[in-house]
């Protein structure tokens, strides 16, 4: 019987109805939790990637245990002004194409550093920082072309992606940042993608920005953060030994060493790795059909809810709720939106199920909530959070009512 803690999920999928989301909000602060363990030592923040899992209970409660938060919009911002207004104190602005209102709104509410990726964004922030009389701090995201093994989709630390600012020419922008009265150049920021598994590629990225921010400083300029941005990844496929603690150790060796002889506080901004394994999506078996000789498993949740198998060919592991037979039956487990797309396994081995059965698509803690959608007019799915006995939900499923309610007829 699969269980969220002792909490078995079937009873939670009957309580709430599905598709539903259920995080474990212990097993969220362990994540957290090991992040601060392996770094002691190292004067660094935790900036939690609020777009992994931006609901408001999980920020509250990962601001209620000293994390910052790194963000990409205004409404990412606005999120963690709800959860409180100190909470901004510790955020970074990342993303390629802020607004002038979004940033006049990180201004005022005293982030800790933005993470300017052009130069023309860079102008933009004099603009809005001179124009609020609020001198801001600043970083250049740089671009260190660097090579990490994932989805194509979700690498960006090449020259050919859109993000950050080619590292050669990082050195020419600082020193126009630092003419600007109302910026204070105090960082340098990094991101080369996200699920990277292996920590090489955070380390080589690392090395060259820190003999970036040594070229600097022979400048005249001290750089006094380094961001060093999210993207460590998780093993989706339960055959594959995963030790988070082992990574996460791991992962500081390699960034302590790149930044080693640095007087610099470093910025990390993981988002997957601390919500993706503390959160399953349930899901109710509507039919079992049969084409020709395939069998498809028809749920009622579909890739409006967790897009990740359509859009990145993502392996997310697929469990009945209440323990099965032993016969076992390859299938394809799909939801029902009218796309060919919208599967979450193809030929998958899984336990026969049966119409009824409740199934949890597991390590859907990620990018799974934060990017649903409402297509095929499917009202988003309801959340609840567990703390150890304590259930509570913490998002309740939208109405058809409330969908439609936005437009003008
Ligand atoms: N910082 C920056 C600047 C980012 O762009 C991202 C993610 C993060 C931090 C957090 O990365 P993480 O630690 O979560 O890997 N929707 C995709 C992932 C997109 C990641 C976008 N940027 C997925 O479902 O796999």
């Amino acid at each position: 019987m699969l269980a969220c803690g002792t909490l078995p999920l079937h009873k939670l999928a009957s309580q709430y109805g599905t598709p539903l989301y259920v995080y474990s909000a212990d097993h969220i602060l362990y994540r957290a939790g090991l992040f601060a363990a392996e770094f002691t030592g190292t004067p660094h923040t935790l900036c939690y990637s609020v777009k992994a899992n931006s609901n408001l209970s999980i920020l509250k409660l990962l601001a209620g245990q000293g994390s910052g938060f790194d963000i990409v919009s205004g409404g990412e911002l606005e999120r963690v002004l709800h959860v409180g207004k100190a909470a901004a104190q510790k955020v970074v602005f990342s993303g390629v194409g802020k607004r002038a209102e979004e940033m006049d709104l990180a201004i005022q509410s005293g982030i800790l550093i933005f993470n300017v990726e052009s130069e023309a964004e860079l102008d933009l922030l004099a603009q809005r920082a001179s124009k609020l009389k609020k001198r801001v701090r600043m970083a250049l995201r740089v671009n260190p072309d660097v090579f990490a093994e994932t989805h194509p989709y979700i690498s960006t630390g090449l020259h050919e992606h859109k993000f950050g600012i080619d590292i050669r020419a990082a050195r020419k922008v600082y020193a126009k940042a630092a003419k600007f009265k109302w910026l204070d150049p105090a960082g340098v920021s990094v991101h080369i993608g996200s699920q990277i598994r292996s920590v090489e590629p955070f380390g080589a990225a690392l090395g060259r920005v820190a003999r970036l921010v040594q070229t600097l400083g022979r400048d005249g300029l001290k750089i006094r953060y380094i961001d060093a941005g999210g993207g460590l990844g998780i093993e989706y496929h339960a055959d594959h030994a995963f030790d988070p603690a082992a990574k996460v150790h791991s992962y500081a060796q390699v960034l302590r060493k790149a930044i080693a002889g640095l007087d610099v506080h470093l910025l990390l901004e993981p988002g997957r790795f601390i919500v993706a394994q503390a959160g399953a999506l349930l899901a109710t078996v509507l039919y079992v059909k049969k084409n020709g000789s395939k069998t498809f498993v028809v749920t009622d949740a579909g890739m409006n809810d967790l897009i990740r198998p359509a859009l990145y060919q993502a392996h997310h592991e697929i469990q009945p709720l209440k323990t099965a037979g032993k016969k076992t039956q390859t299938v394809d487990v799909v939801g029902p939106v009218c796309e060919t797309g919208d599967f979450f396994a193809r030929d998958r081995n899984l336990p026969v199920l049966t119409a009824g059965d409740q199934v949890a698509l597991l390590d859907a803690g990620a990018y799974g909530m934060s990017q649903a959608s409402n297509y095929n007019t499917r009202p988003r799915p309801a959340e609840v959070l567990v703390q150890g006995k304590k259930t509570t939900l913490v998002r309740r499923r939208e109405s058809v009512q409330e969908l439609l309610q936005p437009e003008i007829f």
